[in-house]
């Protein structure tokens, strides 16, 4: 079956043949690429007239042949074309959540990189992009590194975390939080998360710390999430953790570009981390960092991460090493991207603004914004759907996106429902449970135009009505 799934077209132009209706057109296919194709119209056409401007496609159906509903926005407002019977000629292009945004700049720095024989985990764009780092998180010091996931491994090792330990971890997270605990031998022991940013409990961390106190075997380390790129409430987090003599380790994977009153995310903690996975705010394809202003934490780091090797002539080991530094040319990738950070931030925060725009007179439907001590980067919109007024509106409204190849995903599945977590310890009050039961993240990528907002916007509305 072939469907048009675009999501705007460019510069239409409807031409007379002999028998037919030929509409030409570019669709931005919501990935920076443009696809050119044309609908044919068979004779039995109400109305067409040449038409040459930008124009939004409303209604998109997918089956053949099918009636075509056009509706004019920009300078015909509510006008609104019935042009019979098309025929569709352009295969199905995918609303993803979150697709990277590569400019033409992103390209020259990789072949510029590339160029420059520095090609392995050492040069000067490496270097650069350590130095932007430090700047962008407020931290002395940053080391760029194979993934976040390896960040996480290292950062937990240079606290000090050590095999049979205990980690207090954020309930509601991506795995390789947890995992990177693992990887050590520790075990992770899972906190539930607060309602306004949906991270860390500080009052559940501050009753089990005190529990662990009394039985005398305080945790070796906290990681806190600053989940979907809103940071935690580090204002009454860290001195808790103070308090107790407890290392935080903040999990910043995909908070770049957000801040907690006047800082940044990234800044605060021992040490924090970064990823530039694909679907991150900014991306070096693969990758990740750890910043800190702790110069023994960043040089241990540094020095693990490639393979612990001694400065002698020959391979000598004093430590067991990892290969875990990022490459020079995905470092200039990542500086590329950064220069663009706040550019992208504010595109996806208004994205979010569009969505809740939408959503705003639909009883039950909460889009998640800024906590009240940040500013959310806006990495992914997320919203939940109250299971009262709108029972399992979260796995309907994917399905329909779903039909319409738009991609939308569950949140984070909870660390303590996962399975391969069944023996771990959790201290739960069902926030996050509630949270993955009713909140779904929404397709947020950079590249999104008001139109693909706008036509995942029907979706979810006509399939909250249907419930
Ligand atoms: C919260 C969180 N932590 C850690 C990671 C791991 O980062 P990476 O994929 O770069 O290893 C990710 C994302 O992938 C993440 O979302």
């Amino acid at each position: 079956m072939k469907r048009l799934l675009t999501t705007r077209a460019l510069c239409v132009t409807v031409l007379r043949s002999s028998n037919a209706i030929r509409w030409i057109f570019s669709a931005d296919q919501g990935t920076g690429s443009y696809t050119k194709g044309f609908l044919s119209l068979e004779p039995n056409v109400e109305k067409c007239r040449h038409y040459e401007q930008d124009l939004p496609l409303r209604t998109f159906l997918p089956s053949h042949p099918v009636p075509l509903c056009v509706s004019a926005g920009g300078a015909l407002p509510g006008e609104v074309w019935k042009v019979g019977v098309a025929r569709v000629d352009v295969p199905a292009s995918r609303l993803y959540l979150s697709p990277p945004s590569i400019q033409a700049e992103d390209e020259l720095a990789l072949v510029a990189a590339a160029r420059s024989g520095w090609v392995a985990p050492a040069g000067p764009e490496l270097d650069g992009f350590e130095d932007d780092l430090s700047a962008a998180s407020q931290r002395r010091h940053a080391v760029a590194l194979s993934s976040g996931t390896a960040a996480l491994h290292l950062g937990l090792l240079a606290l000090g975390v050590e095999r049979g330990d205990e980690v207090l971890v954020s309930d509601l997270t991506f795995g390789a939080t947890a995992f990177a605990v693992t990887y050590i031998g520790a075990h992770p022991v899972f906190i539930d998360v607060e309602e306004a940013s949906w991270n860390l409990d500080p009052q559940a961390l501050a009753d089990t710390l005190s529990r662990r106190k009394l039985d005398g075997r305080l945790p070796a380390a906290v990681v806190a999430v600053d989940v979907f790129g809103r940071t935690c409430d580090y204002g009454r987090i860290l001195p808790l953790c103070q308090e107790y003599g407890v290392p935080v380790l903040v999990d910043s994977a995909e908070a770049l570009g957000a801040t907690h009153g006047a800082r940044a995310a990234g800044s605060l903690g021992t040490a924090a981390v970064f990823s530039f996975n694909g679907n991150k705010i900014i991306t070096t394809s693969g990758g990740g960092a750890l910043v800190t202003d702790d110069p023994e934490i960043a040089r241990k780091v540094r020095h693990w991460s490639t393979q612990s090797r001694e400065p002698c002539p020959w391979y000598e080991h004093q430590e067991v090493g990892f290969n875990y530094r990022m490459s020079n040319v995905l470092a200039a990738l990542g500086r590329a991207q950064l220069l663009r950070l706040s550019e992208i931030v504010e595109r996806r925060r208004a994205i979010r603004d569009r969505y809740c725009q939408g959503l705003l007179e639909i009883p039950g439907v909460v889009v998640m914004g800024d906590p009240p001590w940040g500013r959310w980067n806006g990495w992914l919109t997320t919203v939940l759907f109250d299971s009262v007024p709108l029972p399992n509106a979260a796995t309907r409204v994917r399905q329909a996106l779903e039909a319409l190849n738009i991609e939308s995903r569950p949140v984070w599945k909870p660390m303590h429902q996962q399975p391969v977590f069944e023996k771990a310890e959790s201290v739960l009050t069902g926030m996050s449970d509630r949270i993955f039961a009713e909140g779904l993240c929404l397709p947020s990528g950079t590249a999104m135009s008001d139109g693909d907002v706008d036509r995942v916007l029907e979706v979810v509305a006509a399939s909250l009505a249907s419930l």
